[in-house]
């Protein structure tokens, strides 16, 4: 069974305000689309994404999903309705056998959904399936500021997507309500397909599936955003030579020597940033700013440990805790341990309390025992966004 996922993007987001059209602005670093779009293509069942997109976001749309490899996006209408037909008619040329069309705006789908509306196509009577969730308050009708009468809500559904659908039927049935003059603004698929008299089974549907609609929807949808923890590590060394001072922690510290580096040999902050560039998987310093670069010669590192904590946050990483020890006989660290806390904290933008340092000898044995050089092991624990890759 062929599913193909039709995610529609093409709305202006009015009711949402805020310059861009809802589907663009970011939640957890990423726009509304892109975690959309992660979530069907990374469902197991789905075999390709198509985006029906408003022509003059074109380049949002384009940032959105870089790297996602998805095919070219579809051009939408005035209405929703018009967006799913122009989506739909884009699929005929290689029709899947099963399509799920699917809001933008209900980014945060989870799979038990897409998972049900799929199950239900094993009853061979049913053409469509629907999540929805029952009706919890009571309703009533009433006007002028007075209660008139009640309503049943005991056959009432909160209707959400991803609706799936045997494509032929649906795409017969949206022709057919195309060519009813003066109907185009059915708000989802199972209108469509009710009218053309397809049996559409209801689902299990799931409040994370909600449609940020309005401008306060983005502070819930944030606070949705399931986050896996990830901790890395970072280890650097670097040797003793002619010197009157060293670089630690992005402190300057007076020395009888110097330490020898393409940078200013910050061995703290760097075995700091490689453990940051560990929790996202992205190489390590010397992939970033190569000792071969002219650039970096006597550069600061704390640029370095920025770029790092930039690219945690770019991915919509939260920073939780970072640690370092330094090893070595001198200089002493005890009497800086503050200034370098306080100075990590600065460049990674976090509390004091979420920096530790920590410093130890080894007992005057091996080459930092020597006093040949100093060495430094750093541990970050982020978190990251699920639908982040
Ligand atoms: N949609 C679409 N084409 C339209 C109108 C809506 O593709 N002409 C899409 C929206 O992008 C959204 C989904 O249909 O993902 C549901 O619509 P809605 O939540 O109403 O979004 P908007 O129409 O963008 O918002 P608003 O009604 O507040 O302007
Ligand atoms: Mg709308």
């Amino acid at each position: 069974m062929r599913i193909h996922a039709l995610i529609v993007a093409a709305g202006s987001g009015i009711r949402a305000g805020g310059g861009v059209p809802k589907q663009y602005r970011a939640v957890a670093g990423q726009p509304l689309l892109r975690h959309a779009v992660l979530r069907l293509l990374n469902h197991p069942a789905i075999s390709g994404v198509t985006v029906v997109i408003n022509a003059n976001c074109l380049a949002l749309y384009n940032q959105a999903v870089a790297g996602l490899g998805l095919p070219a996006p579809v051009c939408g209408g005035a209405t929703r309705q018009e967006s799913v037909a122009a989506g739909l008619e884009a699929l005929a040329g290689d029709p899947p056998e099963i399509v799920l069309v699917h809001d933008a705006a209900r980014a945060f789908v989870p799979d038990t959904v897409i998972d049900a509306v799929i199950a239900a196509f094993a009853d061979a009577a049913v053409d469509g399936a629907c999540p929805a969730l029952p009706q919890i308050d009571s309703l009533r009708s009433g006007e002028a500021g007075r209660y008139s009468g009640s309503i049943d809500r005991g056959n009432l559904w909160r209707v959400q997507t991803p609706q799936a659908f045997r494509y032929p039927a649906l795409l017969a049935a949206h022709r057919a309500a195309a060519a009813n003059e003066g109907e185009s603004a059915a708000t989802d698929d199972v209108a469509i397909a009710l009218a053309a008299g397809l049996c559409v089974a209801i689902t299990p549907g799931d409040e994370r599936a909600f449609k940020v609609t309005e401008a306060s929807d983005f502070a819930k949808a944030q606070g949705m955003t399931a986050y896996s923890s990830r901790a890395a590590s970072g280890f650097d060394v670097h040797r003793f030579g002619p010197g009157d001072h060293v670089w630690l922690c992005g402190i300057k510290v007076a020395h009888d020597a110097g330490l020898i580096g393409h940078s200013d040999a910050d061995a703290g902050l760097h075995a700091l940033t490689d453990a940051l560039l560990g929790t996202i998987a992205a190489g390590d310093i010397g992939d970033h700013f190569p000792p071969t670069d002219e650039r970096w010669r006597g550069a600061a590192s704390d640029q370095f440990l920025a770029h790092a904590a930039y690219l945690v946050r770019e991915r919509g990483g939260l920073i939780d805790h970072v640690d370092v020890t330094l090893i070595c006989e001198r200089p002493k660290v005890g009497p800086h341990r503050v200034a370098m806390r306080g100075r990590i904290a600065a460049i990674l933008g976090l509390d004091v309390s979420r920096v530790s340092v920590k410093a130890t000898t080894t007992e005057k044995l091996g080459f930092t025992g020597r006093q040949e050089g100093i060495a430094a092991q750093a541990m970050a624990s982020v978190r990251l966004p699920e639908s982040v890759s």
